[in-house]
């Protein structure tokens, strides 16, 4: 099973449900989509609208993040992953860069976790390096500790899926070569091998994915889908990606 995962970020209003409309269409009439799986993150304030209109549709409805406790709190504007999860959502992503560079250290992200799992969402965590840590070749230290720094055998990994996005990549338009994502994803694989034994969770890319160059991540096997961020808010150029993949 692959995964097509668009995230919205600080984007969309109630009538963006238009641009998910479109993608459902191309799914239901995709001969591929047994192959692949469709989830969209928009903000909180779209959460409980999208999850209940596409309840029964192919694409799968997530929250971009939640509070780092479990059920209600004193915390103003705070989300907890039991609020998400009882408007319909399924998912949660965790540990973002975006949400890192604002404050979010390993044990909050852990904390994150552990309630949204608590609460049954699918987890996306998030991990990746940033341009000074690759320069200076620290990607695979850098990684096993974002791994091993949240993850323990005793979660279910069949509600986890690992998203690697370099943070020089997210944006930019500039991608890994295919030697340098497959040592890594590689090295993501074998870091989750040790923690969780057998079963390991998918691993994901994210960075500047796009109808373009979705061939060439193709090429690497071990790479279970994408976190698509720009283009997932047009609903042409995602379609375009799942396209091209399947080409
Ligand atoms: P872009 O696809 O815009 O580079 O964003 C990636 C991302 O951060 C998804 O979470």
């Amino acid at each position: 099973m692959k995964y097509f995962i668009g995230n919205w970020k600080m984007f969309g209003v109630p009538r963006s449900i238009s641009i998910l409309n479109k993608i459902n269409l191309f799914i239901s009439k995709d001969r591929n989509r047994k192959k692949y799986r469709v989830i969209v993150t928009p903000p909180y304030t779209l959460l409980e609208t999208f999850s209940k209109k596409f309840k029964n549709k192919k694409i799968f409805i997530g929250s971009q993040n939640c509070y780092q406790k479990d059920h209600y709190s004193s915390n103003t504007a705070a989300i907890s992953p039991y609020m998400i999860k009882k408007v319909g959502a399924k998912l949660t992503l965790i540990g973002h860069s975006d949400n890192r560079a604002e404050g979010d250290t390993d044990e909050i992200i852990k904390n994150k976790v552990i309630f949204a799992l608590k609460n049954n969402l699918k987890i996306v965590f998030c991990i990746g390096e940033n341009k000074k840590q690759k320069k200076n070749k620290q990607t695979l230290s850098v990684l096993k500790n974002q791994l091993t720094k949240v993850l323990e055998k005793k979660f279910k990994t069949n509600n986890l899926i690992v998203a690697y996005e370099p943070i020089w990549s997210i944006g930019t338009g500039k991608i890994p070569n295919q030697d340098e994502l497959l040592i890594t994803t590689l090295h993501i694989k074998k870091t989750l091998k040790n923690i969780f034994g057998k079963k390991t969770p998918p691993v994901i890319y994210g960075g500047s994915v796009d109808g373009g160059n979705v061939q060439k991540f193709k090429k690497i096997k071990e790479i279970d889908g994408f976190l698509i961020g720009g283009a997932s808010k047009d609903s042409k150029k995602f379609i375009d990606i799942i396209k091209n993949y399947y080409r």
